[in-house]
């Protein structure tokens, strides 16, 4: 059973630097078990560096991340995994060399049982089963994205971070993506959505949280911040 009052994931006040650059000011959030929550903010504003020190691949200079009550930060990335959380990073991170089923295998590193676990994320993504043995550069910038959130399914994740996956994609790619969200949503996995596409995202989100260099700048439940005037102007084009 999902207990929607459960906190699955909490960032407490986070730092992390690139040399002189600041990327995160002191960012505190969180997840629920169940919840889709959005985070949008514009090029520059340090999402995708706030999935990576979840995933502890960039240092933190201060704060915390917890986990089910536990702090990661002295948990190596692989380990992050199988504890269950896994990331679809910026970029899709497909090895474009290898075929669709490698791809897929990389992302159950840890598990043994993961080819009886095929057959769900070919029901998801039909179109990865037909591909299968092609080379990953081959596909569609779509049906890489679909590759990239089916490899991070296989490692059974309880909670999935999502770096744009829209980015790039024809719109009516975009809706499908948006629908596969809610289904894995739906099937009991939490998720943190990083997205430029606001409309859409806060369709899908139960919670937003908006991101302006390095800072959290306005946060709410989704339905509010849809009709926010101060929400409007930054990210819904007025
Ligand atoms: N490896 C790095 N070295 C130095 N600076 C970096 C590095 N990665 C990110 N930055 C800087 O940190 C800040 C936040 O970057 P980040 O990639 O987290 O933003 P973002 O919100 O994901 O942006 P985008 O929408 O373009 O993906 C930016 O100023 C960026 O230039
Ligand atoms: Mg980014």
């Amino acid at each position: 059973m999902v207990d929607k009052s459960k906190a699955l994931l909490e960032v407490q006040n986070i730092k992390v630097s690139y040399g002189a650059v600041q990327a995160l000011k002191g960012v505190t959030l969180g997840v629920k078990e169940g919840e889709i929550v959005t985070l949008l903010g514009a090029n520059g504003a340090g999402k995708s560096t706030l999935l990576k020190a979840i995933m502890q691949m960039v240092p933190l200079q201060e704060g915390d991340v917890l986990y089910l009550k536990e702090s990661l930060t002295r948990t190596k990335t692989n380990q992050i995994v199988k504890k269950g959380i896994a990331l679809v990073p910026e970029g899709r991170g497909i090895l474009a060399s290898m075929t669709v089923l490698e791809n897929l295998e990389l992302g159950a590193f840890h598990r043994s049982d993961w080819r009886s676990e095929l057959d769900h994320i070919f029901e998801l993504f039909p179109i990865l089963k037909e591909r299968i043995k092609q080379s990953a550069g081959t596909l569609s910038g779509g049906e890489q994205q679909m590759l990239a959130i089916g490899r991070a399914l296989l490692s059974k994740p309880r909670l999935l971070l999502l770096d744009e996956p829209s980015l790039g994609l024809a719109p009516k790619i975009i809706q499908n993506i948006f629908q596969l969200i809610q289904r894995i949503r739906n099937e009991g996995i939490s998720i943190l959505l990083i997205e430029q596409n606001a409309h859409m995202a806060l369709k899908v989100a139960d919670r937003c949280y908006c991101l302006e260099t390095g800072q959290v700048v306005i946060s709410g439940s989704a339905d509010e911040l849809a009709h926010s005037e101060e929400l409007k102007k930054a990210y819904l084009g007025g």
